[in-house]
């Protein structure tokens, strides 16, 4: 069984998705990671985010073995990943990676922006999670907190309006819902009330 799981920045998606993915005995794919990962590798260089060469060449030498770098989940990185993920060179590299991992025996969960349109059209299961941008914020703000990098509220919650008008409106791949995508809103559901009203909707198509 395939389940995509798409939604913005600090959905509580990628919470949702890892949980589902242990309950079920799948392997998980956080996709952002990798485009948080060409981000690292081209800052590392140096390199000017905007250029789309460079951009799609990182792509192209990603390690994704080392999706596990600490470094990768800091705010800096997301902001650079929705930099280069806007470049349709970076986004069909990463695509093939994509979707050999949803093909393994047994299949697999995956998260980001695209999986129900594009990486797994024809998951079997397609989730669409999402929160208020203020919701988000709270979240997200938590979320550094606990990584040592304290923010305040407003910055946390421009950031995300900035993601959110980014990753909707670029032609290539923009995040929206799938139409066959079931939507979960999670504004007034906690991690546990979220994971609970997930796994009652993968229950009704096992
Ligand atoms: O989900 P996460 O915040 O880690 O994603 C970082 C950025 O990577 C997103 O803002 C988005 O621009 C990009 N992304 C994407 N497609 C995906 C996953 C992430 O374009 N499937």
């Amino acid at each position: 069984m395939v389940i995509a799981i798409d939604g913005p920045a600090a959905s509580g998606k990628g919470t949702l998705a890892r949980r589902l993915a242990r309950h079920l005995g799948r392997p998980h794919l956080d996709t952002g990671l990798l485009y948080r990962a060409v981000a690292r590798d081209m800052l590392d260089r140096e390199e000017p985010l905007s250029d789309a060469a460079l951009a799609a060449r990182a792509a192209a030498a990603l390690d994704t073995a080392r999706l596990d770098d600490p470094r990768l989940r800091s705010r800096e990185m997301g902001e650079a990943a929705s930099i280069v993920s806007t470049f349709a060179a970076v986004r069909e590299t990463l695509l093939g990676f994509q979707r050999r991992f949803a093909r393994q025996e047994g299949g697999a969960v995956l998260d980001g922006r695209d999986i129900g349109t594009v990486v797994c059209p024809d998951a079997d299961l397609k989730l669409y999670v999402t929160a208020s941008p203020e919701e988000r914020a709270r979240r997200r703000q938590r979320e550094l907190a606990q990584t040592g990098e304290p923010s305040d509220f407003e910055t946390v919650l421009a950031d995300i309006r900035r993601r959110d008008a980014r990753d909707q409106g670029r032609p290539n791949a923009p995040l929206r819902m799938a139409e066959d995508a079931v939507l979960l809103d999670t504004t007034a559901l906690d991690a546990d009330a979220a994971f609970a009203e997930a796994l009652r909707i993968v229950r009704t198509r096992l």
